[in-house]
């Protein structure tokens, strides 16, 4: 039998009935819909505290066990053994592509890189020094004034078309960002190169001699994008789905969700983190940084520690400490200075009683800065990376959404706590 609630107003005796619905993993979720209706009350939780936003079957996290599993299948497997964009297709489909699916979806991806070349010169409008982040949001926007037929949601072969060419297309826009602000000539796509291959190509290709892709990096960048490709409702998913309610064209969603994803708070932390490394500057300055981080008055935060669902360690950033440790070796670099720092910092925060107490963690941002680095990629370009990651999920959700036949618009409502009604009172009188 289904379990219910029971809610009773103890001031009016007046209560009703909540069904509690039960998913296939995870706590219970108690249905308020009616609530309204029943009690003319609303609900009252700033920042989702305890609110699921929606109902989903694309990505399952468990807090306090540590465990991220995309459709099903836990991160470290898929990290292991497949690859970004066949998870990028299970992320979407929900299914392992066969070798056939797997093949027709590469291929699509590969044809659909290049940028119209009037979306190129969007970029002239950009100061050198404009933050990437700004000017892939503003040119994936502008993806929607050139993309018309993208705007019909409802015909699956339209919105086909949109999954492939934005997760084609992000990390061509990415590294124009990137090429305009060093001032050096753009780098077409190369449709011999897999998706990660061809991303170094087009940042680090100049046309005045070669280069020479090297393996490791382009797989070290895969297994990132892996890791970073879904993580449930996080703040820029749920822009993109709140975006994406309105039933607005979904280049615009994405927009809004790689503007999301900019902040400090979520994906911005990968640079904030190799920032405060920086200002940490060596192993005897620790102590003295982290009374700053317990300093309640002193509005700084230890970066890439902590996470809104994960009480223990986030899956990611275990494996991504290992990569570290593989990918310095491989490249020659050692550990270097940065990660001693950072693998120091984390055990003397793992000590300390205000991280314990706290269920504080290195969550998936402590350690890719440093991965990301060690490639060559320049600090203001990571939450750039960890957006053409994360497309693939933004895409699975929003048409998730899109295809529920009882989608509707998104529309929180609140505790007002402005003035009560009042007479408008012209200036000779104020
Ligand atoms: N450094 C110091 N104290 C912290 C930190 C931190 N990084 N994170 C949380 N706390 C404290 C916070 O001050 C609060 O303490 P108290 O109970 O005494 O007031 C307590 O821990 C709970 O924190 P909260 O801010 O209520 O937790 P939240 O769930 O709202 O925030 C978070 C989650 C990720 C925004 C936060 O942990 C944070 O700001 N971390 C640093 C930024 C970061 O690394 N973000 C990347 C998140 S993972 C990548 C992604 O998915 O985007």
């Amino acid at each position: 039998m289904s379990q219910k609630f029971e809610l009773k107003n103890l001031a009016t005796g007046k209560s009703t009935q909540l069904d509690v619905m039960s998913g296939s993993l995870g706590p219970d979720v108690l249905n308020i819909s009616q609530l309204t209706k029943d009690m003319g009350v609303f609900t009252f939780d700033p920042g989702f505290m305890a609110t699921a936003s929606t109902e989903s079957r694309i990505t399952f996290i468990d807090g306090d066990a540590g465990e991220l599993l995309y459709r099903g299948y836990p991160v470290a497997q898929l990290a292991e053994r497949s690859n970004f964009l066949e998870v990028a297709q299970l992320l979407i489909t929900g299914k392992l592509p066969t070798k056939a699916e797997y093949d027709a979806f590469a291929n699509s991806i590969t044809r659909h890189t290049m940028l119209n070349e009037h979306l190129l010169r969007f970029y002239q409008g950009f100061h050198h020094d404009a933050h990437p982040m700004a000017m892939v949001s503003a040119v994936v926007a502008s993806m929607a004034a050139f993309y018309r037929d993208a705007t019909d949601i409802g015909d699956p072969r339209q919105r086909e078309i949109f999954a492939h060419r934005i997760i084609a297309k992000l990390p061509t826009i990415a590294a124009a960002a990137y090429k305009h602000t060093l001032g050096q000539p753009f780098v077409y796509p190369r449709n011999d190169l897999r998706y990660c291959a061809n991303i170094m190509n087009m940042f680090f290709a100049v046309p005045c001699e070669p280069y020479a892709i090297d393996p490791v990096a382009a797989e070290a960048l895969d297994l990132l994008f892996i890791l970073h490709a879904d993580h449930e409702q996080n703040a820029s998913t749920s822009t993109v789905r709140l975006a994406g309610s309105t039933g607005t064209n979904p280049y615009a969603a994405i927009s809004a969700g790689v503007a999301s994803l900019w902040g400090p708070a979520h994906g911005g932390a990968n640079e904030a983190v190799i920032d405060m490394l920086d200002e940490i500057g060596s192993v005897a300055n620790i102590d003295k940084f982290l009374a700053r981080v317990k300093d309640k008055n002193d509005h700084v935060r230890l970066m890439g520690f902590g996470h809104r669902v994960y009480k223990n360690f986030d899956p990611r950033a275990k494996i991504i400490r290992e990569m570290c440790y593989r990918v310095l070796d491989k490249l020659g670099k050692g550990n270097g200075p940065m990660f001693e720092l950072a693998l120091k910092l984390e055990e003397i925060a793992l000590k300390d009683d205000y991280f314990v107490s706290r269920k504080l963690y290195p969550n998936v941002d402590f350690y890719s800065g440093i991965i990301y680095s060690a490639l060559g990629i320049p600090r203001s370009m990571f939450t750039v990376m960890f957006a053409i990651a994360r497309t693939a999920g933004w895409v699975a959700h929003w048409q998730e959404m899109v295809t529920d036949p009882h989608m509707r618009i998104g529309r929180p409502r609140q505790l007002y706590t402005g003035p009560g009604k009042r007479d408008y009172v012209p200036f000779e009188q104020r």
